[in-house]
């Protein structure tokens, strides 16, 4: 493969060489799969959870065991018509349904499906297309599983942004899955979800159907020294080198984040002829944040004044422990505590303050910096 310009990759995944660490956690997910258990894949948003699957992927394809891995993102479904549609269409997609015999079999199998092929008027190449009828997704989603059971193939299915489901106006979505998933020996699961209360709830729940159904599995940060290392083989090859303070320095204004260090080192790479210090590194910070700065104006003005006040103070403070502490109210002036705590609940539940190391921290950390620097 071709390498890349700039090998801090900031969108998608481009291979297991641009790809840090997380070989405990490959090992992990593969140990899972292979031994018949799903996996619950939970953490913060862009911290790599979806290239983790690919990287997974990867490597079982790499293998040439014969398993097939198929990967759905299921964020811009909004019924379960749409998810089964999704669904369908990725694994008849990449099951090499071209042959005439292999249709014949989709065709009997997944009428419910609609399947048709059709070809390419330029490159000729024939895809596979499916058109659920409206609420026929149960009845399809049935036969998709009919289908992948008599494939005979062990499956591996990645749900990116499962929470997804919940959100779905057919109450029953959870306990439909489970009830297929459950008893369906060659297919094994990954679920992915970065709305952490909501999947916690979902997989840990006694009332839920998944409940204590995968094993569950969290992604930290990535390791500073691991990190600094792999940053290195890089610039190292064009003479460059980041010291361990000065990376110290990067990892920490990001809480260690990993589309943050991603950007910044990015960027650093584009500075091909400059010494890269804290300057430098301060410079490429300040130009992210710079950029976003129209976006940022636009969530600001939406939130409520008690909103904009506590998330204006939890960004200067860096990390809040104690947000309904009175001398954190009483040094930025904040309102009430009754209100500081609906604020709060707020801020957290639009995903703009999580929890990082018990204390509160504005989710989007280039947002955090730039309310920081507003006055
Ligand atoms: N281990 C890694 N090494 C290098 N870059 C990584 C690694 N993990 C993730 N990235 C980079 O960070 C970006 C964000 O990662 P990814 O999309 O996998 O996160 P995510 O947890 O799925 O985020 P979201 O919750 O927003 O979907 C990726 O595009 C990739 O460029
Ligand atoms: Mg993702």
């Amino acid at each position: 493969m071709k390498s890349l310009n700039n090998p801090f990759v900031i969108y998608g995944y481009k291979g297991a060489e641009y790809f840090c660490d997380r070989v405990n956690e490959v090992e992990s997910i593969i140990n899972a799969l292979e031994n018949e258990r799903n996996i619950t894949l939970i953490a913060p948003r862009r911290i790599g959870k979806t290239g983790l699957i690919h990287r997974v992927f990867e490597e079982i394809r790499s293998k040439s065991t014969g398993t097939e891995c198929f990967y759905l993102d299921i964020l811009s479904t909004r019924n379960l018509d749409q998810f089964v549609e999704l669904m369908a269409q990725s694994i008849l997609g990449q099951l090499g349904t071209t042959s005439q015999a292999a249709m014949r079999k989709i065709t009997t199998l997944l009428g419910s499906l609609r399947p048709t092929l059709t070809f390419d008027q330029i490159s000729g190449k024939p895809t596979l297309s499916v058109d659920i009828a409206r609420g026929q997704g149960e009845q399809s989603l049935r036969d998709i599983f009919e289908y992948l059971k008599q494939s005979g193939k062990r499956c591996y299915i990645a749900i990116d942004e499962f929470q997804q489901i919940t959100k779905y106006p057919e109450q029953q979505t959870e306990a439909l899955l489970r009830s297929y998933i459950q008893f369906i020996p060659n297919v094994y699961f990954i679920f992915a979800g970065s709305q952490q209360h909501m999947m916690t709830e979902m997989f840990l729940s006694a009332k839920r159907p998944f409940y204590l159904s995968s094993q569950m599995i969290s992604l930290s940060p990535i390791d500073r020294d691991v990190y600094r290392n792999f940053a290195n083989r890089f610039f190292k090859a064009s003479g460059r080198e980041i010291s361990a303070s000065d990376f110290d320095f990067l990892y920490d204004t990001v809480d260690g984040q990993t589309w943050y260090v991603q950007a910044i080192l990015n960027r650093l790479f584009q500075y091909s002829t400059e010494m890269i210090d804290r300057e430098l590194i301060a410079k490429c910070i300040e130009e992210l944040v710079q950029e976003q700065s129209q976006v940022f104006e636009n969530y600001y003005a939406l939130l409520t004044d008690n909103q904009a006040m506590l998330l204006k103070s939890i960004a200067q403070e860096g990390r809040v422990h104690s947000p309904m502490a009175r001398s954190f109210a009483a040094k930025h002036h904040l309102p009430a505590l009754s209100s500081i705590k609906m604020a709060l609940d707020h801020l957290i539940d639009k995903q703009l303050v999580c929890r990082h190391d018990d204390a509160y921290v504005v989710y989007d950390r280039f947002f955090g910096k730039w309310l920081a620097g507003r006055h």
